[in-house]
């Protein structure tokens, strides 16, 4: 993996060496969150992977578009998060599970001041979710069900007798995207990563709530009519990111775009 920018990366061989797999740590000063940001005030980003002409899955899933070195940023970004938040789609197709502590983010993490984990957070209206798997029994952070004031009472209960914390973020069964943010900065869950998918990211970005995107450009072409990485209703006004990093490996490109430049 190599670093295409910031260009005065480049003047370090190591950052501009091609063939050297990054270790963890490298990865991480790279996606660190901004420091220094007001207290209380949440970072929302996302992370997503699109092919050359716009799919962001295949055959439902993410992973045939992926690689080995994309799963390592994913990894990272989890490791740096203090929450990370799903789509109850995504939650099913991929078969989610709790995030792992892992030794090469623990250090990081306890100097942070955050658990050994982030928490999966799984914004859902119908609640229509297998409470009985790992990621709502056995995580080591209790994961977090998001979901509107007039989501099914019976479905929240079954939420919360498997350990699951229910989080209310919107007046009927639709949750508000704003709130999400709102409500899980509240909990002190400010390091936020959204894994979409694109219905979820669509309405992030339609409440002008995202500050970062993280794309994994994969160079594959796949045609069909696999959905983009944010859909829904669209903005008024297409708004602005500015290019932060670019890594490459083996043709694949992890950009990281900003809402602002600073
Ligand atoms: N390329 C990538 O990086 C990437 C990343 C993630 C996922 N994916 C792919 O994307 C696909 C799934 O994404 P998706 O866009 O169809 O679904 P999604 O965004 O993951 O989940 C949609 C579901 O989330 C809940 N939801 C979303 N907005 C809500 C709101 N405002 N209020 C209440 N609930 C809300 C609803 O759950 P309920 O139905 O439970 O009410 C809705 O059905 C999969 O194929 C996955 O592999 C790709």
């Amino acid at each position: 993996m190599r670093s295409l920018f910031p260009v005065t990366d480049l003047t370090t061989t190591a950052a501009a060496a091609p063939d050297r797999e990054w270790s963890l740590d490298e990865l991480a000063e790279t996606y660190a969150y901004p420091a220094g940001l007001p207290d209380g005030t949440p970072w929302l980003r996302a992370n997503m992977v699109s092919t050359l002409d716009g799919a962001a899955q295949h055959d439902g899933r993410s992973q045939p578009i992926s690689c080995a070195a994309d799963m390592r940023i994913f990894g990272t970004l989890r490791g740096l998060a203090d929450v990370v938040i799903a789509g109850a789609e995504t939650v099913r197709q991929e078969g989610y599970r709790p995030a792992r502590a892992r030794e090469a983010f623990a250090a990081r993490r306890a100097a942070a001041g955050q658990g050994p984990a982030p928490a999966v957070a799984v914004v859902t209206g119908s609640l229509d979710l297998d409470f009985s798997l790992p990621l709502f029994t056995e995580p080591l952070v209790p994961t977090l069900v998001v979901t509107g004031a007039g989501a099914p009472a019976d479905r929240i209960e079954a939420a919360r007798k498997a350990g699951a914390e229910v989080v209310i973020a919107g007046d009927g069964t639709r949750v508000d995207p704003a709130r999400v943010v709102r409500e899980l900065a509240a909990r002190g869950l400010r390091r936020q990563l959204t894994e979409g998918g694109p219905r979820l990211l669509g309405q992030f970005v339609a409440a002008g709530a995202l500050d970062e995107l993280c794309l994994t450009l994969s160079p594959m072409l796949t045609a069909g009519d696999a959905q983009r990485i944010a859909g829904g209703p669209g903005v008024a006004v297409p708004e602005r990111f500015f290019l932060a990093s670019l890594l490459e490996e083996a043709g694949f490109l992890f950009s990281r775009y900003r809402r602002t430049d600073s």
